[in-house]
């Protein structure tokens, strides 16, 4: 679990934290927050690096987009999505947790 404070976050900034030794890349859309697994499908690149449009973001590496609300990848060279992460957004708190449940 991560704590973040929503006006400390940039739309279309990512930020890059970690949650039980997972990367997650945290983005702000407008006033929403998405989290995806940071570590791109392809290879070992960190998508907190790469450029956000809309609700995509895209890999700096070899230019991968995958959609921030599900993780989905949708060009190539990626083919696989990405795990994404609950948030839950109370005023100026922001709360990211991984799906399953575990803290
Ligand atoms: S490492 Fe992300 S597209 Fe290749």
């Amino acid at each position: 679990m991560a704590d973040l404070l929503f006006d400390q976050l940039k739309s279309g900034e990512p930020k890059k934290i970690e949650i039980d030794g997972t990367s997650v890349c945290v983005v702000r859309v407008g006033e929403e927050v998405f989290a995806i697994d940071d570590t791109c499908s392809h290879a070992d690149a960190s998508l907190s690096d790469g450029e956000v449009s809309d609700f995509k973001i895209e890999c700096w590496l070899h230019g991968a987009e995958f959609d921030l609300r599900s993780g989905a990848a949708l060009t190539p060279p990626a083919t696989q999505g990405l795990e994404t992460f609950t948030v839950n957004k109370s005023g100026n708190s922001v709360t990211i947790t991984k799906k399953n449940g575990d803290k």
